[in-house]
């Protein structure tokens, strides 16, 4: 694999043989492959990698911690509360203090949309978008790709419904991205508070009926409702589950077996119902158990020329 850039922030940071690459690699290393383990990354040292969480989150920086330590490397959790950018510091400032201490790749998550384009020109140290704001969560999507795909969902001319708040979600943004360059079309399906006014890219439509979302897809992607980024009132939140959320009776009644992801984390009894999580519907610990090893590729891919 051509080594991955300085700065991994959006899908369209990398190209469709880098995502190849990635999705090998990822394999490769769940299957036992290739050796990981101390100074495999580095050339006669033990890289230092950093994860800064500056918003909250569980499987995405846990997946992390446990990918970087996998590749034996030295992990940092870096605690904004407890740092001088609560004296005023800049971001820019820490990350360079960071690289001088010898870190060698930073993890950020943040709730600044576009946080990452200030450090394109000049990468003040490697970066991973772990989430910004409502942007892009890159990572997140591939590791869905790869378990899109491990499931054997042939994605050219398979059609994916993205059901829930899909304006205010990095993940369905990146998915946006990702899917579509493997042939697969895209139904957004929400409340209309929740669903772009237009899309430009004819492999994307939208509709507001999960029904219909769902008798015309072969496999279910869903987001939680994402209050915490909403500027105006969500009145369809207090039946949402009864009116558009998934539930295991509604798939029932389709009579034929829907796979369903969630990137987590699930508000179980408002877009899904607890029958469902229950079920062999639901294949969401099946993205997490891949994320540790797509997010091994990819610190792989950022550390390494070749990473095969
Ligand atoms: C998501 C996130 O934080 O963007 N979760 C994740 O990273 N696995 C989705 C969400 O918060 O709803």
């Amino acid at each position: 694999m051509n080594g991955l850039p300085p700065i991994l922030a959006e899908v369209r940071d990398l190209n469709f043989e880098q995502i190849q690459s990635l999705l090998l690699s990822a394999k490769k290393l769940k299957m036992g492959v290739v050796p990981v383990g101390k100074y495999q990354l580095g050339e006669n040292r033990q890289p230092i990698i950093a994860t800064s969480f500056l918003e909250h989150s569980t499987r995405t920086k846990h997946s992390f911690a446990v990918a970087i330590q996998k590749l034996g490397a030295m992990y940092i959790d870096f605690n904004a509360d407890f740092s001088s950018l609560k004296k005023g510091e800049s971001l820019e400032e820490t990350l360079l203090t960071l690289n001088h201490q010898g870190v060698d790749l930073c993890i950020m998550r943040t709730s600044n949309s576009h946080q990452f384009d200030e450090f394109r020109e000049n990468p003040p140290i490697k970066m991973i978008n772990g989430g910004d704001g409502i942007n892009q969560h890159p990572t997140q999507a591939l590791l869905d790709l790869m378990t899109f795909i491990e499931d054997g969902h042939k994605l050219s001319g398979a059609t994916m419904a993205i059901i829930g708040d899909c304006i205010h979600s990095r993940v369905g943004h990146s998915l946006m991205e990702l899917i579509p360059q493997f042939g697969a079309k895209i139904i957004l399906c929400g409340p209309e508070e929740c669903l772009p006014k237009q899309v430009s890219n004819s492999n994307i439509i939208l509709t507001t009926d999960t029904d219909e979302a769902i008798r015309k897809s072969d496999f279910l992607y869903v987001l939680r409702i994402q209050k915490e980024r909403h500027t105006g009132p969500a009145p369809y939140y207090h039946n949402y589950l009864e009116t558009q959320g998934v539930s295991l009776e509604r798939l029932k009644r389709l009579g034929r077996m829907l796979p369903v992801y969630h990137p987590g984390p699930c508000n179980i009894g408002v877009e899904l119902d607890r029958a469902i999580v229950k079920s062999d519907y639901y294949r969401g610990y099946q993205q997490v158990v891949n994320s540790v090893y797509m997010r091994m590729a990819i610190i792989k891919g950022m550390l390494c020329k070749n990473t095969s």
